[in-house]
């Protein structure tokens, strides 16, 4: 006890200095800011911003963070708010109806704002003021994992763009917890433990979220770190204070983390009288990995850790930079023992411990763990927010997955505690059209108007972020409306795909493309369904089928997808478009197409013949592109074709359907020829599946979102910021680690293997769709099947997938520890030369008849 008070006490007196600052002279000045980063010059003159102590409004249900918008006079567009939260959400009230544009993750068109601010201001555009209130005082953002896949490399630039994001999406109640382990080092280093002790307890830099749930502990790939290790979580403790210092300046109650209970096994030593336990073996992680210490919550020394760590961070961050602590006990973890009344007493002792430190201490915890209901019963589940209660502790719950399997129902409201309504959507980061929009449009409001009256909150929780925005943006988009009012999902696609094309440019087809795919994709029910994982990123093998959580067998119908598809590309037919028809665009897959038609010499059955048809003969039109007179067509400059969001659209459309529908179609064919032990199908099958992965790479490398090359790209600059603290260089097998070997393997290994081995229980978990990795690693590996199939059958022997994984792991342990940019054709982004829709469109003249005809034999 004594070291840490004399510790604590050199400490505080080192960092004082570097509290965060008090907020400029005018308070709405971060959002004249805000105005001048996003907006043409002239919005920043039109544009006034006032806050009030309170905005008068009739609503008795939509009360918090209220603003008014009017024009004055002068024609100056006037934001008045109760919070700079009322500002930042009535800015982007006014961007959406009144200007027609949204910022979003894919990029905004505030290029093309008109130059005079429009000055009408109600959703009809008729009336001239408006006023609206949130149903909620809270919108929060994220979950602890993130951190992990999507904002690990972002650099303070990419972090400004995102608090502007969150600014205008009315968000009030981020998750800030960058930085996290420099507090949590200090803390060990102030009770006595040796930097080697505390780092060989942390997890590398894209692993970090698991470590502090207690999940894994320790390094693999690079096991010598501590120097590039500990050089990381430093640069994130300078991000992290520019971070909350521009939270704070916008008014914002950030997250912080608090002390988790988990502990480097080295202190467990130290504390021989005290009473730890080893949580369980998380993920099939190896034993060294995991099996983290925690000391129990009842102990003293939990509350001794949790009043120092957030003491620490005071010191570090400033006096009043949250009240609100995330404290995460058992996710993915269960408890010591399901007594009730141990339950009880520890969320007591929690309380208690929260309060000592910071006596508003709010105690914030995702909803999460709950979802283990075998363990968490009604009574064990109620005896552990009783504590809390009997405790006089003031907590608020997410309630993570209220999209799929909802807590609250079954806990009543949590008791009574306040509790957020979440949209988890994601995981792992993963791309696929995905999500419930019947149920995001009615169950908040169902949770609002629950007699516990407890819902406090809003927010989206997905594990990485672009994809599915208009669910995302949506979810903010109804803590403003009226819980009674019932709201057409169509209506509300039909505005946000206009503010992402342009009104204008926005055609029928395709809202009739969109409303297809939100009856089909985002309509998608059950417990824990998530998206549909494609077999592209999983290890290839010869049944592929999967049900259940993330199932690569389609739970939607793929037909209706199909043909939204063929109208995305349509509604993109030009002039200019008509007159390229023929001139097909001579690509790497149509060089396979040409040499799996010169080995298969035989009659190809129907699949083979239409996907080879364009590839081969380019003067055959299909008939489904077969069109009326060029005059009748549109100019491309009547139509969205530059549109970032357009272009992502058209990418994630394309995706889907190559990928969920044809892809396994192709891979049934494959295991087929191999079946009837007939070398030419396998041969044929295996060239059309590298075209199609080939076709897939190249419509990917067109957008910076599905690029390898800007993951590994943050990963590389932030390694330029790091510094390796003195005499800490890592030398693994005779060669000098830096920061940038460390990164990227940190970078290319989540995504991969996400752990130690090729054949870990998390590998190809967190894969991704983009180009760079698809041409790289999983071409590769498909490649290697097919061919592997060719040589199995030939020779007449069973198949032996586990010689294949072996063959596999070799190669893809290689492509751990590579170098971006290396080889021909790496590079950091989109090639300015390769246009979105042009390499769609001959996408779809290639493919899509073929994709037509598998997707309604399926539904049939
Ligand atoms: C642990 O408890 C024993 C018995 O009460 C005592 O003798 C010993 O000093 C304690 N050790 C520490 C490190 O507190
Ligand atoms: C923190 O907030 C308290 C209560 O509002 C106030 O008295 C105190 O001066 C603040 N401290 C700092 C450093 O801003
Ligand atoms: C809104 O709906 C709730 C629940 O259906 C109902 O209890 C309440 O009276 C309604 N309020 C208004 C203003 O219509
Ligand atoms: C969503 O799917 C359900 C069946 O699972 C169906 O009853 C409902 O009409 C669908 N909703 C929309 C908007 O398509
Ligand atoms: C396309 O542009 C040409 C000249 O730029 C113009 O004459 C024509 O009217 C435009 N067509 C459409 C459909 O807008
Ligand atoms: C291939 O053969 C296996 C084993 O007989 C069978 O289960 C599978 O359905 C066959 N697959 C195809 C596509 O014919
Ligand atoms: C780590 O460094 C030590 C020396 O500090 C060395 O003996 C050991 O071989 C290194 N480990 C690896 C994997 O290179």
């Amino acid at each position: 006890m004594l070291i840490i008070t004399i510790a604590i006490g050199l400490c505080s007196a080192l960092t004082l200095t570097q509290a965060v600052p008090a907020v400029g002279p005018r308070p709405e000045q971060p959002l004249y800011d805000l105005v001048q980063r996003l907006l043409p010059a002239k919005y920043q003159k039109e544009i006034q911003f006032s806050l009030k102590d309170a905005i008068p409004t009739t609503s008795t249900t939509n009360v918090h963070d209220v603003y008014r918008i009017t024009t004055s006079k002068n024609s100056k567009i006037v934001i008045e708010g109760d919070s700079l939260s009322a500002l930042g959400a009535g800015l982007n009230y006014y961007l959406r109806n009144s200007c027609q544009v949204e910022m979003s993750w894919s990029g905004d068109r505030f290029n093309e704002l008109p130059s005079n601010p429009p000055t009408a201001i109600s959703e009809a555009n008729t009336g001239s003021e408006i006023i609206q209130g949130s149903i909620v005082p809270w919108r929060y953002y994220m979950n602890v994992v993130t951190a992990g896949y999507s904002t690990v490399f972002w650099d303070w630039q990419r972090w400004e763009r995102e608090i502007d994001w969150m600014v205008l999406n009315g968000i009030n109640m981020p998750l800030a917890l960058t930085g996290q382990e420099y507090i949590t080092r200090q803390l060990y280093l102030n009770l006595g433990l040796s930097l080697e002790e505390i780092s060989s307890y942390f997890v590398g830099a894209a692993f970090q979220p698991w470590n502090r749930m207690g999940n894994i502990q320790g390094s693999w790939g690079f096991k010598n770190d501590t120097g590039v290790k500990n050089g990381f979580i430093d640069s994130q403790f300078e991000l992290q204070k520019k971070i909350l210092q521009r939270m704070k300046a916008f008014g914002m109650t950030p997250i912080l983390p608090s002390f988790q209970s988990f502990v480097p096994s080295a202190l467990v030593q130290k504390f021989p009288n005290t009473t730890f336990h080893e949580a369980s073996q998380w993920s099939g992680m190896p034993l060294e990995n995991t099996m983290v210490h925690y000391v129990d919550p009842q102990e003293p020394l939990f509350a001794t850790l949790a009043e120092e760590f957030i003491k620490l961070q005071k010191q570090y961050y400033g006096e009043n930079v949250t009240d609100h602590y995330i404290l995460d006990l058992y996710n993915e973890l269960l408890p010591a023992s399901s007594e009730p009344e141990y339950l009880k007493s520890t969320t007591k002792a929690v309380v208690h411990a929260l309060r000592n430190a910071d006596k508003n201490a709010v105690w914030v915890m995702q909803g999460w763990f709950l979802t283990a209901t075998q363990f968490w019963t009604p009574p064990v589940t109620k005896s552990f927010f009783d504590g809390i209660r009997e405790a006089e502790g003031k907590a608020f719950i997410i309630d993570l997955y209220s999209d799929g399997m909802p807590q609250w129902k079954h806990t009543d409201g949590f008791y009574g505690m306040d509790w957020g309504w979440s949209m988890i959507n994601n995981f792992a980061g993963g791309q696929g059209i995905f999500g419930v929009l019947p149920t995001v449009l009615t169950e908040p409001f169902a949770g609002y108007h629950h007699p516990a009256k407890s819902m406090k909150g809003m927010g989206v929780t997905p594990d990485g972020i672009n994809t599915n925005e208009f669910l995302y943006h949506l979810i903010y988009d109804l803590a403003w409306k009226n819980p009674n009012e019932s709201l057409s999902g169509k209506l509300l696609l039909d505005q946000f795909i206009q503010r992402r094309y342009g009104a204008k440019k926005t055609t029928p087809l395709m809202l009739e493309a969109w409303d297809q795919i939100s009856k089909t994709l985002w309509n998608i029910t059950g417990e824990l369904t998530g998206k549909v994982k494609s077999y592209l990123d999983i290890n290839p093998k010869l049944n592929m089928e999967a049900f259940g959580f993330e199932p690569t067998v389609p739970m939607y119908d793929t037909a209706v997808v199909a043909d939204a598809w063929k109208k995305l590309i349509k509604s993109t037919e030009t002039k200019e478009s008509n007159s390229r028809l023929g001139h097909r665009l001579v690509s790497e897959s149509a060089v396979t197409f040409t040499k799996a038609k010169e080995f298969a010499q035989e009659e190809f059955d129907v699949l083979a013949r239409e996907a080879l048809s364009f590839a081969t003969d380019s003067s055959k039109t299909d008939v489904s592109q077969q069109r009326h007179s060029s005059n009748d067509l549109p100019n491309a400059s009547d139509l969205p074709l530059k549109a970032p969001g357009f272009r992502f659209d058209v990418i994630d459309v394309t995706r889907e359907v190559l990928l969920i529908t044809v892809l396994p179609a192709l891979h049934k064919e494959l295991v087929k020829g191999f079946n009837d032990t007939n070398a030419a199908q396998i041969v044929l099958y295996g060239s059309l599946i590298e075209a199609l992965i080939l076709d897939t790479d190249k419509l990917l490398s067109t957008h910076s979102q599905f690029h390898l090359g800007k993951w590994l790209g943050n990963a590389n600059a932030i390694a330029k910021t790091i510094k390796i603290p003195n005499g800490k260089q890592d030398f693994n097998n005779g060669q000098l680690t830096t920061p940038a070997n460390y990164l990227e393997f940190q970078a290319r290994n989540q995504i991969t293997w996400w752990g130690p081995a090729s054949q870990g229980s998390l590998a190809d978990y967190a894969s991704k769709q983009w180009a760079g990795l698809v041409k790289t690693y999983y071409l590769p590996r498909w490649q290697h099947f097919s061919k592997s199939l060719l040589k199995t059958a030939i020779s007449g022997q069973a198949w032996n997938q586990d010689k294949f994984n072996v063959e596999i792991a070799a190669f893809e342990g290689k492509w751990q520890y590579g170098t971006w940019g290396q080889r021909k054709g790496e590079t950091w982004g989109p090639s300015p030369k390769d246009d979105t829709v042009e390499i769609a469109q001959d996408i779809f003249r290639r493919w899509g008849k073929l994709a037509i005809r598998i997707s309604q034999s399926k539904s049939t």
